[in-house]
């Protein structure tokens, strides 16, 4: 089974096969750690996700796109939108972890060995953080299981609070 790997940092940094970004349905960029991807990446990113919101209009909440990664040091980012916290009587449990699962589908179909996430939800959409971690590793612990092509999953911690909770819960485990 393929290695889980936590780190505390900044992943436009990284040098992987794929970044994850959190983005929105459009696609446009935002703030966060989508728009420290687009500001690293530069505007080939936004061109290349508009030519997808042309297709498809707009990327669903749990779902999935891929890219290349412009000025990026990782060849690829995927793309996919978290739901936001709504108390969680709206199926945010299920549609976080469909957004890690979709994220490493893409992944698998391109081949792809080495895939980093941030913390998809924790941020401006307010899903709690340890909640979120619970489902982002039993989602991702799942994945790896069953698909072994994939060598390593790499979550990266912006902030200290997630890195910690990751820390504890990865250790516990
Ligand atoms: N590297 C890694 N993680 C980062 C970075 C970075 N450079 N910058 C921020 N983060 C972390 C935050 O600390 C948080 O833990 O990313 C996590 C997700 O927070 P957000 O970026 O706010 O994403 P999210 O909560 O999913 O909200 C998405 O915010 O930026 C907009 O366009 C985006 O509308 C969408 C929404």
């Amino acid at each position: 089974m393929g290695k889980i790997e936590l780190i505390k940092g900044d992943i436009t940094q990284l040098e992987v096969d794929a970044i994850v970004n959190a983005a929105n349905s459009t696609l446009r960029g935002g703030g966060g750690v989508d728009g420290a991807i687009h500001r690293a990446a530069g505007p080939k990113l936004l061109e290349e996700c508009l030519q997808i919101t042309e297709k498809i209009g707009y990327c669903p909440t749990g779902e999935a796109v891929i890219t290349g990664a412009g000025n990026l040091k990782c060849k690829y980012v995927i793309h996919t939108v978290g739901p936001i916290w709504k108390g969680g009587s709206y199926g945010e449990e299920f549609l976080l972890r469909i957004s890690y699962i979709n994220s490493l589908k893409l992944a698998k179909e391109y081949s792809l060995k080495v895939i980093a996430f941030p913390n998809i939800s924790t941020g401006a959409y307010g899903f709690p953080k340890k909640l979120a971690c619970e489902i982002a590793v039993s989602a991702v612990k799942e994945f790896l299981l069953q698909n072994p092509e994939i060598e390593r999953v790499i979550f990266v911690c912006y902030d200290q609070e997630n890195y910690e909770i990751y820390q504890k819960y990865l250790t516990n485990e």
